[in-house]
């Protein structure tokens, strides 16, 4: 089952030209109308699945920190941002979406104590600066799962969005300059 917009819409297009397709062969397949309708229809889930599938984000090297503990952090993370978007693009049911969002938010707060105490124990310069980051974000996710509890569908899709540009931001710039830094160390 679907719950987004975008994917109602695409079934009620392809609905549409499903009966066109059918009305068109009743005039007489001569006409190129039900033909134009019959590409219409075998593309449109292709279209479909190259937009949905952009919303999902896919690890790439150059996100890398040069610290496989930490990478990997990371990319369960991507991981977490993406089983939520699945959950706000299908209807999974209240209880998933529920599971995701606490996964998500109870991973966050592990990576980041892991990030912080591998920052401290080699005497990284700007940890207190890093934490304030951390702080922040975490402050803001709790800000919307509170959102959350009073509008489900709204909080999510905004939650999503913030949540893909902070972690892939964040991981290319402040992530990366501590990585660089504890490379310096030998830390890999
Ligand atoms: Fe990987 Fe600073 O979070």
């Amino acid at each position: 089952m679907f719950k987004s917009l975008g994917t109602f819409g695409m079934v009620l297009l392809m609905v549409t030209a499903l009966v066109m397709v059918g009305l068109g062969f009743i005039v007489g397949p001569d006409h190129p109308l039900p033909w134009i309708m019959l590409i219409i229809v075998i593309a449109i889930p292709f279209i479909h699945n190259k937009t949905v599938s952009n919303r999902y984000l896919v690890w790439k090297d150059e996100y890398s920190v040069g610290i496989e503990e930490m990478d990997n952090d990371h990319k369960k993370l991507l991981h977490l941002i993406n089983q939520l978007q699945t959950a706000v693009h299908y209807y999974t049911g209240k209880e998933f979406e529920e599971k995701a969002l606490d996964e998500l938010v109870d991973y966050t707060k592990t990576h980041f104590k892991n990030e912080e105490k591998l920052m401290a124990d080699n005497g990284y310069a700007d940890l207190e600066a890093h934490k304030i980051q951390h702080k922040q974000f975490i402050d803001k996710v709790n800000h919307f799962v509170e959102q959350y509890k009073t509008n489900s569908d709204v909080t999510m899709i905004d939650t999503l969005k913030f949540l893909k540009e902070w972690l892939i931001n964040h991981i290319n710039g402040t992530d990366k300059e501590y990585g660089k830094v504890l490379n310096e160390k030998g830390i890999h």
